[in-house]
């Protein structure tokens, strides 16, 4: 797809991987929607997007809730008509030992990552497929889900759950001009991640990579590739060995990150 002259709704807006595709498609697209909780992250980025002659609407929603997901979707329908392209930024889940999680904490991780894409798609599908023209829905989701990560079964969990969906809705849509996209991030040295993670990149890089993916409208597109290549290697292993890697891995890592 061609950006310019675009309509593209970002949800997760006020941080990280949707501030930087936000930042970056300012300067492409006809008109930006912006959507998160905290309406006065989002103002500040309006008034960026808009000094580049960007038209904007910030709005402020919580995507747990349906019927706010589903206001949110009328309200930027109302305001410019259609919308060519929806990302999906929100989610996440910080590194937890089930020895010492709550199941309140696991099941709001996978409500963080599929309830809010479910409560997002479905209101969104429905004026898509009735849209006269085409469209993208492209969802951030993760390297997570090839490979089950110790201390990331909350988190690898919903990003399964949410691959798995996204699949299924890609053959069921294939007929209407909805098209569904799934970018598979590695470690992304974000706002909220200062730490040096195991082949990291840059925020800026995978704004760039997954920009880049979702122009040629590539299915599905896991990054960075020497992550890519590794967790394939590692799925090839007998299931014990894998299983005694991954645990090094990931006692390796441990120590760089605080839980929450
Ligand atoms: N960063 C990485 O290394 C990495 C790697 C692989 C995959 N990913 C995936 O990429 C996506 C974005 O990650 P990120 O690092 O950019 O995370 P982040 O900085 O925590 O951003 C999440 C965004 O979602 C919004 N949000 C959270 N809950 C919401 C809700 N209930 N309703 C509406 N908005 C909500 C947050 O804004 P408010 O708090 O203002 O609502 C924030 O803008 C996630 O799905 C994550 O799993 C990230």
């Amino acid at each position: 797809m061609e950006f310019a002259g675009k309509v593209v709704l970002i949800t997760g807006a006020s941080s990280s991987l949707g501030k930087g595709l936000a930042q970056a498609l300012a300067h492409q697209v006809d008109a930006l929607i912006l959507v998160a909780r905290r309406g006065e992250l989002l103002q500040t980025l309006e008034e960026e997007v808009t000094a580049s002659a960007c038209r904007c609407l910030s709005i402020q929603a919580d995507l747990l809730q349906p019927e706010q997901a589903e206001a949110m979707v009328q309200k930027a329908i109302a305001q410019f008509g259609r919308i060519d392209l929806a990302i999906h930024s929100v989610g996440g889940g910080r590194p937890l030992s089930l020895i010492d999680a709550s199941a309140q904490h696991i099941v709001g991780v996978m409500n963080n990552n599929y309830a809010t894409l479910v409560n997002l798609f479905v209101p969104l599908l429905a004026h898509l497929r009735q849209q006269a023209t085409p469209s993208v829905i492209a969802h951030i989701n993760s390297l997570a889900a090839i490979v089950e990560i110790p201390r990331g079964a909350h988190y690898s969990a919903a990003k399964v759950a949410a691959q798995r969906f996204l699949d299924t809705a890609r053959i069921e849509l294939r007929t209407t001009p909805v098209k569904v996209l799934t970018l598979n991030p590695g470690f992304v040295q974000t706002e909220n991640k200062k730490e040096k993670m195991l082949m990291g990149i840059t925020l800026e890089k995978a704004v760039t990579l997954m920009l880049a993916a979702i122009a040629r409208e590539k299915a599905s597109y896991s990054f960075p590739w020497p992550l890519v290549s590794l967790f394939s290697l590692i799925r090839l292993l007998p299931r014990r060995v894998r299983g005694r890697l991954l645990a090094a891995l990931s006692d390796r890592e441990s120590g760089k990150y605080t839980e929450d």
